[in-house]
């Protein structure tokens, strides 16, 4: 790899996401001393209308409804695909027969065989993988991850990793693919969501063992956009109690996540406790970092963290972070990794982490229907 490569990039999918991808390689070069600059040259959807949005990026040559065509194309380098799930296995295989590298967008296929195939053919193709998690690069996160890796915590007594969403506690709320088994998958709300929760715990070899699961399906329709009703029949929420082994201890670990957590908008938090210490991180309170001693007396106290990046940016440091600077950092981890210099810092979700995220989430299905604990 050259010091100065340049990554030059395809969309497969402009909605939410894509247009996500697109502010992020937008403002690359706020990134100081990057080994790798991005330009985003191709883009594929379906909707016209979101084709013409994309014309506003001045780097885009192709704009096309046909991914193949995308993918023949022998500018792009990188694919970024963010399509509904049912779509998953087969446009990332798709890119990897193109001889493209991807970045996927969670949950990796709609379900475990589709999670194996998509790792076994990027195994095959030698192609460069890895699958979408940005919180964990905020700069909360990332403390908490270094204090978990350090063991500064003493014996561990529990851990809790949770994303939460709120909109569908209303009722009137317009069905859309998300809420569908169809295009979402069984797993529901732990495809959309679950992959966020479990990266940083994977990343530190905290996979569990064992799994007891409780899905909710709350509104089972919801209106469908045209004056009429949909079935709605995918989880809402999904509470995964587990036991992970740490140092030869046995630890509780909840992942939980939430489309109806009341009040909780986007929220992201992680809490890990020991007998010696203890983090806890939630995007509720960007900035604030709480930490726990156990001292004479026993303390929680709360620090301001400004933009502490692995990846440092022009950003003043006492600026803080927010969706659009993870998501950056998420992107910067990728190419880094991609062209050999993540160094000691946390890369993106690997196909493996991405394939165990789905056997948990498999064995939840199985725990939730049997009302039994499952090994994972
Ligand atoms: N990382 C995150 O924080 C995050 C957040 C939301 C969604 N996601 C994931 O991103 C993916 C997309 O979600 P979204 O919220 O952007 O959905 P979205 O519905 O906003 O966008 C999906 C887009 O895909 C397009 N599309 C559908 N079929 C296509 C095809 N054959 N070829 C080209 N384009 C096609 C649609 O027209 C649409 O514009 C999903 O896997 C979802 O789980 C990730």
């Amino acid at each position: 790899m050259s010091a100065n490569q340049k990554m030059r990039l395809g969309i497969i999918g402009g909605g939410l996401m894509g247009r996500e991808a697109a502010s992020a390689f937008g403002r690359w070069f706020v990134l100081e001393d990057f080994p790798v600059q991005v330009e985003l040259v191709a883009v594929c959807d379906l909707q016209e209308k979101l084709l013409d949005w994309f014309k506003k990026v001045p780097t885009v040559k192709l704009l096309t409804k046909d991914h193949n065509e995308l993918l023949k194309s022998p500018e792009v380098d990188v694919v970024y695909v963010a399509v509904p799930h049912n779509l998953h296995e087969k446009l990332y295989l798709d890119v990897l027969n193109a001889g493209k590298d991807l970045l996927a967008e969670k949950p990796f296929g709609i379900d475990l065989a589709a999670a194996k195939t998509i790792r076994d053919a990027a195994k095959k193709s030698g192609r460069f993988v890895r699958c979408s998690s940005e919180f964990p690069f905020l700069p909360g996160a990332q403390r908490v991850f270094q204090a978990a890796q350090s063991g500064q915590f003493g014996k561990l007594l529990e851990i809790h990793s949770c994303f939460w969403h709120s909109s569908d506690l209303d009722p009137t709320k317009a069905i859309n693919w998300k809420r569908q088994n169809k295009f979402c998958g069984e797993i529901g709300v732990m495809g959309d969501l679950g992959m966020h929760v479990v990266h940083v715990p994977f990343r530190l070899g905290w996979n569990p063992k064992r799994v007891f699961a409780q899905l909710q399906k709350i509104y089972t329709e919801r209106p469908d956009g045209k004056g009429g009703m949909a079935a709605c029949d995918t989880w809402d929420n999904a509470l995964l109690h587990t036991d992970v082994s740490i140092n030869g201890q046995e630890v509780p670990m909840r992942l939980e996540m939430k489309r109806m957590a009341p009040g909780e908008t986007n929220t992201w938090w992680i809490e890990v406790l020991g007998t010696d210490g203890g983090l806890r991180y939630s995007t509720k309170e960007p900035k604030t970092l709480w930490t726990f001693q156990r001292g004479k007396e026993q303390i929680w106290q709360k620090t301001d963290l400004g933009h502490q990046m692995a990846f440092p940016t022009i950003t003043g440091g006492i600026f803080e972070a927010g969706f659009p600077d993870c998501f950056l950092q998420m992107w910067a981890a990728y190419a880094a990794e991609r062209a050999g210099a993540l160094g000691n810092r946390m890369g993106c979700v690997t196909p493996e982490e991405s394939v165990a995220s789905h056997e948990l989430f498999a064995a939840a299905l199985e725990s939730h229907k049997n009302k039994t604990v499952v090994s994972v």
